[in-house]
């Protein structure tokens, strides 16, 4: 993360904030205005490095500020993001483990522990109850071993104890629930900031018994180094600034405050599994990392959308071998995860591409919307999925409600339960030509434009896809014709 944060600093896309703040608000409202004041193309991340009362430093929002410091991360660019992920999930590549790790630089254990060491900063305050550190969370499996990634809040309740909010839906709490049922505790460590890829891969909804460490060695592209935890039977990234160990209380449960949710609303009070905090180990120097959730657009909007889009490519073309798939987006434009996801598909029979997007709306809890679109279509871009919406849609013909869906996230929801949205945007039949020149002449305008010494441009690329696709198609069907 530190090289990160080098790189960000020569792109300018990172700034440091030396004035002393108040963890309690000023971080979380002086971040905010990052998503709320600036377009993505001008977000950065920020190292607040006076914490009142704390010599621990604060960073968000480090790996999802925009796509473009995503894409600094991941060693490429916006465009390649998707490639690199869709990559990374079809060559996994395993942790490799080492002896030893900055981490053992301080260790704070037993007694000594004590949670307001850290500077967990109040992410909606004058609304948040407590304080969460909300980290990549390793938890394990009783019978396989096997070890899962799941970036989950952790709400503070004592000096020494934490609810984790995880639920029957995911891994981390099967595999809490594995021990539980022998009624054993389950080992838990909470990873606060270390290398990108594990933050990136954590917030991949991948099958149960596949490790998202090996998706972070994928997006690397060399094994991750992963070291023993201190004093559970855990593997923890060597690279880890801070480490918070436990053991999940098998039977019990905790009372887990609202806070502030990434649908953009407060939730609701809870009833959690908890652990008591055994140990806290962390290097000379930390730095926490803390993701900036809460009202969308926001860091986990983007890294979320960003991960699941290949989840459910990968799903689509790989495992479910369904022809015509192109590409995925999960559009972050309105409403979170609750938004839209956007399929590219070239369909491949009547009623293929509603078939299509009822697969991917059953396939995840959040996706509220999906949306089929035609290959000249830029899913990246919100002039296109509007246009299509107006041209290519005919809501008495082209949409599918699913009803019944559990969705406790959902605003909209009553009891827990809520619908969906499928849409085929796709063109029936055949579509008319586009009223715009022929690429070939109005690229010759473009020229003519910078001849005449007009402040220039580059031209976008679903510009030039459009122009491609329905030239292609004119062609073609000029000579079917002759
Ligand atoms: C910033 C952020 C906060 C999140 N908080 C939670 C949470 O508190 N509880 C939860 O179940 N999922 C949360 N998620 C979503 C999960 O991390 C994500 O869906 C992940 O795939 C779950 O992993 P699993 O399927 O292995 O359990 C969060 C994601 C992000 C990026």
């Amino acid at each position: 993360m530190r090289e990160l944060i080098e790189l960000l600093e020569s792109h300018g896309k990172f700034h440091r904030v030396q004035k002393e703040v108040d963890h309690t608000w000023e971080v979380s409202c002086m971040a905010r205005w990052i998503y709320q004041g600036l377009r993505m193309e001008d977000r950065f991340a920020l190292l607040f490095e006076n914490i009142k009362g704390f010599d621990i430093r604060v960073a968000t929002p480090l790996i999802g500020a925009s796509r473009q410091v995503y894409a600094l991360a991941l060693g490429t660019t916006p465009e390649k993001i998707h490639e690199v992920w869709l990559e990374a999930l079809r060559h996994p590549i395993p942790p490799k483990v080492v002896d030893s790790s900055p981490l053992d630089e301080v260790v704070i254990e037993g007694d000594d522990v004590d949670l307001s060491y850290l500077p967990v900063p109040i992410w909606t305050p004058g609304k948040d109850r407590r304080p969460c550190i909300t980290a990549c969370v390793i938890t394990r499996d009783h019978d396989t071993g096997v070890q899962n990634m799941g970036t989950y809040r952790c709400q503070i309740q004592s000096r020494n104890r934490i609810t984790l909010n995880t639920n029957p839906g995911r891994q981390g709490y099967q595999n809490y629930d594995s021990y539980a049922q022998k009624g054993k505790p389950a080992p838990v460590a909470v990873v606060i900031c270390c290398e990108p890829a594990v933050h990136m891969a954590t917030s991949a909804a991948l099958p149960k018994g596949v490790d998202e460490i090996t998706a972070a060695g994928g997006l690397k592209g060399t094994a991750v180094e992963m070291v023993k935890a201190r004093s559970v039977d855990l593997l923890v990234p060597a690279s880890a600034e801070i480490v918070v160990e436990g053991l999940l209380d098998p039977t019990g449960r905790m009372k887990e405050d609202g806070f502030g949710e990434f649908a953009g609303y407060m939730g609701e009070v809870g009833s959690r599994p908890f652990f008591d905090v055994q140990c806290i180990t962390h290097r000379k120097d930390a730095i926490y990392y803390g993701y900036i959730s809460q009202h969308p657009p926001s860091e986990s909007t983007l890294i979320q959308g960003l991960a699941n889009e290949c989840v459910i490519h990968k799903q689509l073309v790989d495992d479910w071998a369904e022809p015509g798939v192109l590409d995925v987006a999960i559009n972050q434009t309105h409403g979170g995860l609750l938004g839209h996801v956007v399929v590219q598909m070239k369909p491949q029979y009547p009623g293929h591409a509603k078939k299509v997007g009822r697969m991917v709306a059953e396939m995840g809890t959040f996706f509220k919307t999906v949306m089929v679109v035609d290959p000249d279509i830029d899913i990246r871009h919100q002039q296109h999925l509007d246009m299509v919406l107006n041209s290519r849609v005919n809501p008495a013909r082209d949409l599918v409600i699913i009803e019944d869906v559990y969705s406790i996230y959902d605003p909209a929801g009553e009891n827990g339960i809520s619908s969906k949205l499928v849409i085929d945007a796709t063109a029936k039949g055949s579509l008319p030509d586009v009223s715009l020149p022929p690429r070939e002449i109005l690229y010759k305008g473009y020229e003519s434009w910078k001849e005449a010494g007009l402040p220039d441009f580059e031209i976008p690329h679903w510009m030039d896809r459009l122009l491609e696709y329905h030239d292609d198609r004119m062609k073609a069907g000029k000579k079917e014709s002759s």
